[in-house]
């Protein structure tokens, strides 16, 4: 067996690179332990504390209870609340706003009467106390602490009753034992893993703070969602004035709910009207231009599609996306192109969602698709009109879900038109004051365009 010096990461053969952090000759053999060894390291003789018991008789343990913080963003996207002893993990972009939005969280849950103990393992006393006061999150029961050394931060988790417990950020908590392996992922799941278990033995909650590198993972290569309950990520770019927080994994509650907050000098504070937000800067009859309702996670949010589509001179043209997936747009072009004769192989595409948001649910075919030929053509969909549904290759128009909601999102921003697949129309013709245009086949939809 062979392990690397820096990170501890094991490897059955020898290799130049380590996988796991990618160091060059730093791997070197190390004895394996004989099977006897190995026995009495699992201890196959010591019968556990706690005996199996049958689901069907045991008695109903006690449901979990909410706590609101009162942000309602971040409420909506952990699901209406913490839960008590619940791990969260919140990860972002240096500098987008998790230690504000943490401090923010924390003063709520101590005003709720709940012990809260933040730990900054980055930031001085002082620098965290002069935040707090600009944030005008102080509060009595909210304790702060800098340190960074794990055996501190379990003594005072052990030797104290917090009921939630704040580090930020998980990276820079130092182990004496991996000295050499500093923020190397092997550390980082070993310290995680003493934090969150003695967090459960003593009842109390954690927030785990974690940076994400230039990929786009968290640093220490997602190894943490395994063990914690929920997993919440700032989707956004720091240079967008609003920070989406999306909930990718939660164990007491859905996931893809997103809350959406905007950075002031008092911290993050949640988008009211956030439809209103994202299509508010939309120039009215110009070509390329579609609004869209999507569904992100149980609500719906109105977008604009952006389509710009121009003669290339490139052997090979260009195609641009930001905020959609270019294996979308190649395909909804490909069968513009196959199914409607409409030249695009000859064309740059250059395609947008206004706002920053990044959208990957398939509802946004029919708009991209409508975006792309009112560019090509130089026609615009009148102001009025919204359209949602999914797009097959073959050309047809697939239903999506949870028509209803989307339809009244538009309708309560004062679109009177919707395009949308006809087989949604069944659920959608309840709602009143609203002009639907069911379509099944693509040919239909450019009829729409003026
Ligand atoms: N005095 C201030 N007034 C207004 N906004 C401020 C002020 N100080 C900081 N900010 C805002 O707060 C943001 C930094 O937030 P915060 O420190 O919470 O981010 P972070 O995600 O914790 O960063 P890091 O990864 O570096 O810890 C800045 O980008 C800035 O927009
Ligand atoms: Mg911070």
């Amino acid at each position: 067996m062979y392990q690397c010096s820096v990170c501890g990461a094991q490897s059955i053969k020898w290799v130049g690179k380590c996988s796991e952090c990618h160091n060059f000759n730093t791997m070197a053999e190390v004895s394996e332990q004989t099977s006897s060894e190995k026995k009495a390291k699992c201890g196959y003789e010591k019968a556990p504390a706690v005996i199996a018991v049958s689901a069907a008789s045991a008695p109903l343990q006690e449901s979990h209870e909410r706590i609101a913080t009162g942000i309602k963003e971040f409420d909506l996207a952990v699901g209406s609340g913490v839960v008590d002893a619940q791990s969260i993990l919140i990860g972002g972009e240096p500098g987008i706003g998790k230690s504000t939005l943490m401090l923010q969280i924390s003063s709520r849950l101590s005003q709720e009467g709940l012990k809260i103990l933040y730990i900054s393992t980055e930031e001085s006393i002082s620098q965290l106390l002069s935040r707090a006061k600009r944030l005008k999150t102080v509060s009595p029961n909210m304790f702060l602490l800098a340190i960074n050394e794990i055996g501190e931060i379990l003594y005072i988790i052990n030797n104290n009753d917090y009921d939630f417990i704040v580090i930020d950020s998980i990276q820079r908590v130092t182990s004496p034992e991996s000295d050499k392996a500093y923020g190397s992922p092997n550390s980082l799941r070993q310290i995680s893993h003493e934090i969150i278990t003695a967090c459960l033995e003593k009842g109390c909650g954690v927030f785990l703070v974690g940076h994400v590198t230039k990929e786009g993972l968290f640093a220490g290569p997602k190894t943490l969602e395994h063990i914690v309950d929920t997993v919440l990520y700032f989707d956004s770019n720091k240079s967008d004035s609003y920070r989406v927080l999306r909930c990718y994994k939660n164990r007491f509650g859905s996931t893809n709910e997103i809350g959406i907050f905007e950075m002031t000098e008092n911290g993050l504070s949640g988008v009211k009207n956030p439809s209103g937000y994202f299509i508010n800067q939309r120039q009215e009859g110009s070509t390329g231009s579609v609004i869209s309702a999507c569904l992100e996670g149980s609500r719906s949010l109105l977008v604009e599609v952006q389509a710009l589509i121009v003669h290339s001179y490139m052997p090979v043209p260009k195609r641009v996306c930001l905020g959609i997936d270019s294996g979308r747009v190649s395909i909804i072009a490909a069968v513009l192109e196959k199914k409607e004769g409409i030249k695009l192989s000859s064309k740059e595409i250059y395609i947008k969602i206004a706002g920053g948001l990044s959208i990957q649910e398939p509802s946004i075919d029919l708009p991209l698709a409508l975006a792309i030929i009112s560019s090509y053509n130089e026609k615009p969909l009148p102001s009025n009109f919204i359209a949602f549904g999914e797009i097959g290759l073959t050309g047809e128009i697939r239903g999506v879900n949870n028509p209803s909601s989307r339809v009244r999102e538009a309708k309560n921003l004062g679109f009177t038109d919707v395009i949308l697949p006809d087989v949604n129309m069944k659920e959608v013709q309840i709602i009143k004051n609203v002009n639907f245009h069911p379509v099944s086949k693509l040919k239909k939809i450019i009829e729409y365009l003026t």
